[in-house]
């Protein structure tokens, strides 16, 4: 099973979502890969220190390295390995642009690996480019985090298009595992609001889970942490813990 995190709105929880569902996986003894696939590298950096990587994969994507040479374990959670991503994944679209396969390139890759690993969970950058189209044609499944803020739904319509899209040639098999609502504030009246509204658009596919906004969801990557080992009683670590088990129970 492969999960692409998407959404391209900024900030919206992809990576925390990314990081702390691979380790929710990950702590339930599934071997699990969390891929980085952001120039900005944060979901590399909850786990490893990127001074010394070995590569990234940038060097997977455009110079054929093989993808088990990036890989990297995680030291604190078993089950868990990582594919870095760093700052150079950012030339990537110039790289690939006008190459035939330049949507294919991760799908070719994983071909080779997805049998090492129960789940592939991949943090996408905040675009619908060459990066994150390369997701959704690798991908089983999507995974759309969604900020229940006011423009909640806003480029929404041109992820689903893009979805659509791709289902309809590149990868049929391509599935909405989901919406989760992220950063839920259930003190103010909006949020109530924008749940019904999310709901409107995505039906039954809205996980039961929310993310309510803490502050030790927004520590913990700081700290180089999963929630889970962070702070492994506060709320994050329940919801995440719950999201897993929803995640499990849909596949
Ligand atoms: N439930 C939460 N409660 C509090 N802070 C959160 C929560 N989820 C995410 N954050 C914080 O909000 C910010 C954005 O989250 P995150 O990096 O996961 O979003 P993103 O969609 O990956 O962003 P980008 O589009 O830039 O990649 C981060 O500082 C993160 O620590
Ligand atoms: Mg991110």
């Amino acid at each position: 099973m492969i999960i692409a995190i998407a959404n391209q709105k900024g900030g919206v929880g992809k990576t925390t979502t990314a990081i702390n569902l691979a380790a929710a996986l990950a702590n339930k003894g599934r071997r699990t890969l969390l891929l980085d696939l952001d120039p900005q590298a944060n979901s590399s950096m909850s786990f490893l220190d990127v001074h010394d990587l070995k590569g990234s994969i940038y060097d997977v994507l455009t110079d054929s390295v093989a993808l088990s040479t990036i890989v990297q374990p995680s030291a604190k959670i078993r089950n868990l390995w990582i594919a870095p991503a760093t700052i150079a994944l950012a030339k990537v679209e110039a790289k690939l642009i006008g190459e035939l396969d330049s949507h294919y390139r991760l799908k070719d890759v994983l071909q080779g690996d997805r049998d090492s690993y129960e789940y592939i969970i991949i943090d996408t950058p905040p675009t619908l480019g060459i990066i994150t189209v390369n997701a959704l044609v690798a991908a089983t499944h999507v995974l759309i985090p969604i900020q229940a803020s006011y423009f909640a739904l806003e480029g929404t319509d041109d992820l689903l298009e893009t979805i659509d899209k791709i289902k309809g040639r590149a990868n049929p098999e391509l599935q909405i595992l989901g919406a989760l609502i992220t950063l839920y504030d259930k003190r103010t009246l909006l949020a109530k609001d924008i749940y019904e509204q999310i709901q409107r658009v995505f039906g039954v596919k809205v996980f039961k889970t929310v993310i309510t906004k803490s502050v030790r969801l927004e520590e913990s990557p700081a700290y180089r942490e999963s929630i889970f080992t962070f702070a492994p009683r506060s709320t994050g670590a329940y919801e995440y813990y719950q999201l897993s088990e929803e995640v499990l129970g849909r596949v």
